[in-house]
């Protein structure tokens, strides 16, 4: 009797931490469940959710004001996509190389980030149709003597790593060129630049001009090469979402006739 007594509230215990780690159990796969499916499309209540990953670090495409908030043209682009079919959007800053996998491994619905859809880039993920035309640019000091591109082959160059402009400079140079500079994000790139270890920085247009507005102390200039292709930008989801990639595909649509995406980007893109 009292032996049995001593180990009851023990029994208690173990009866208890089974049920809770039951509740556990069922509550989390619950969870890993909804997201699998549910992906994009399953938010609070009936309201669909997007979580969208970005890099941060690209004004006036995608960056942080001075509150921590995730601004810029391609937010603005996803807040009217997500509007136009009726979902929710949460940002989250993933950096640059590790958005590709976040979209892989479902951490994230979708990228947005001034990506540019290449046939390198499409056999491993999807894309939505274009909302933005970009092309590559040279940064350099005022007084510099390169002209063109090609004046960059014997010289360091600077840029983001895995980026098209990368893929510019490993042709330019070849792909293991200890000339080309590839740093983890553009205003790093651009900083080798500054500090002499580049002789030029290579970029989006759209990010180049704005840091050179921004910075008319620092006495550079950009220059444009016939050779650099146009770029469409768009956005990227994990390869085979077909009912995602539609969606925004829908408001992509919506924007263009509407002329919310004129309005936020400064022109149309067919
Ligand atoms: N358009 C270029 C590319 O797709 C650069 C994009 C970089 N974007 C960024 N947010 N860092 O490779």
């Amino acid at each position: 009797m009292r032996k049995g007594m001593r180990l009851w509230p023990i029994g208690f215990l173990l009866v208890c931490l089974s049920l809770v780690l039951f509740g556990c159990g069922t509550g989390g796969s619950e969870e890993a469940g909804k997201k699998e499916e549910g992906s994009a499309s399953e938010g609070a209540g009936d309201k669909k959710k997007f979580i969208v990953g970005t890099d941060a670090t690209y004004a006036p495409m995608e960056y942080m004001d001075s509150s921590g908030n995730i601004i810029g043209i391609d937010i603005d682009v996803v807040k009217a996509v997500a509007e136009e079919v009726g979902a929710e959007v949460e940002f989250k800053n993933i950096g640059w190389e590790p958005l590709f996998p976040a979209v892989k491994n479902g951490e994230v619905d979708f990228a947005v980030s001034s990506i540019t859809m290449t046939e390198e880039r499409k056999k491993e993920f999807d894309f939505t149709d274009p909302y933005y035309i970009a092309n590559q640019v040279i940064l350099i000091p005022e007084d510099s003597d390169i002209s063109k591109l090609e004046d960059l082959k014997d010289k360091k160059a600077s840029v983001q790593i895995n980026t098209t402009g990368h893929e510019v400079l490993k042709e330019l140079m070849g792909n293991t060129s200890a000339n080309i500079i590839a740093a983890e994000t553009m205003p790093l790139a651009i900083e080798e630049m500054l500090n002499g270890n580049a002789d030029a920085a290579v970029g989006d247009n759209s990010v180049v001009n704005e840091y050179l507005k921004n910075n008319p102390d620092k006495k550079l200039k950009v220059i444009e090469d016939e050779s650099f292709e146009k770029e469409y930008y768009g956005l990227m989801v994990k390869k085979g979402n077909q009912e995602l990639r539609d969606l925004l595909n829908e408001g992509i649509k919506k924007i263009k006739e509407n002329g919310k995406l004129k309005e936020i980007t400064g022109y149309d893109v067919e």
